[in-house]
């Protein structure tokens, strides 16, 4: 994968290098494409993206999970993986259910990832295929617009959305280097709209609007209401893709065992250990896993001005965590 990243790097060198930019998190160069930041060499690179525009083929099953990172990802790939595959390991069959061993990221390949594998995800035709990205809307490829096929938005509160990403690169930080990330540099950042896959509040407006104009394509979801009653927003998670649950199945409790099977609980004891593929350890994408947890590290200042940015950006949005 490093060696296709470096091809594709070099194969859109030229069209990146001349884009305005910029510094991000871990201190590195950013570029400013179609409105948003990318990084030139993680996974989620200004070349991945533009390749992906240029070469991948959707199709109007295929399924995608769409977030900004620290939105839930984790949880929401968990979630999608275990309504697909539920016949396949179910309470009958011996098979352990790789959510009890794997981490949901290695069992939900991103987009981002799989345009660099050498031999494809889902090798079976007929098979349904669940992507994530965490690629904004006016920038996906257009095949994934014009397959028809399903999308699955998740947002989260932009301050537990901010607090979450600083613990989360302070601790990546803390395998290379000393130098520690601050609050307020993180702060800064976040509300001037720099980082991957930023500005925060376009990318979950360019989601929003789209969902509404497209109901049946677009499904849009926060990580606060999923929190607050997950039974629910898992049936509906499953009708919209296509996997409803039977009456049968909702009487044998099988929305219930989906939801104890993906708690944070139960997710973060398996993943206290080891690294995911692409290297980074699985427990980094555990932390609280709590609403409001924001409450406990943001000051009244930060608290402030996050708020004023959010009423402003979200203006006549119905949009509420
Ligand atoms: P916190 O840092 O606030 O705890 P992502 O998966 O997009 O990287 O987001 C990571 C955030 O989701 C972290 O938030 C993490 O703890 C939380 N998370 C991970 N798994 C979860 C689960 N099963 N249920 C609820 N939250 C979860």
């Amino acid at each position: 994968e490093k060696a296709n990243l470096a091809l594709i790097v070099d194969r859109y060198k030229e069209s990146f290098t001349s884009l305005p930019q910029g510094k991000g998190w871990l201190g590195e160069t950013l570029y400013l494409y179609q409105g948003y930041w990318y990084p030139s060499i993680t996974f989620i690179s200004i070349a991945t993206v533009m390749a992906l525009q240029d070469t991948f083929q959707a199709k109007p099953t295929d399924i995608y999970l769409v977030t900004q990172p620290k939105s839930g990802t984790t949880w929401i790939k968990a979630l999608a993986f275990a309504i697909v595959n539920r016949t396949r390991y179910n309470n009958k069959c011996l098979v352990t259910h790789p959510l009890l061993t794997i981490n949901p990221h290695d069992c939900v390949p991103f987009i981002e990832n799989e345009i660099l594998r050498s031999k494809p995800t889902y090798m079976d035709e007929n098979s349904t295929r669940l992507f994530a990205t965490h690629m904004p809307y006016n920038s996906l490829p257009q095949s994934i617009l014009d397959s028809g096929c399903r999308l699955v938005y998740m947002c989260r509160n932009p301050k537990d959305v901010l607090v979450s990403m600083f613990h989360f690169v302070n601790k990546l930080k803390g395998d290379f280097s000393h130098d520690v990330l601050k609050l307020e540099d993180a702060f800064e950042k976040f509300s001037k709209g720099i980082g991957s896959c930023y500005p925060y509040w376009d990318h979950v407006k360019g989601y929003y609007k789209a969902s509404l104009e497209h109901p049946t394509r677009i499904l849009f979801l926060t990580y606060e209401n999923m929190k607050m009653d997950t039974a629910n927003n898992v049936k509906r998670l499953a009708d919209f893709i296509g996997y409803p649950f039977t009456k049968e199945e909702e009487d044998n409790g099988v929305v219930q065992e989906i939801v104890s099977l993906c708690s944070f609980k139960s997710l973060s004891d398996v993943n206290k250990h080891g690294k995911i593929v692409s290297g980074v350890p699985s427990h980094a994408f555990f932390r609280e896993g709590e609403v409001e947890d924001w409450k406990k590290h943001l000051t009244k200042e930060m608290t402030h001005i996050l708020d004023e940015i959010t009423k402003e950006k979200f203006h006549g949005l119905d949009i509420s965590f």
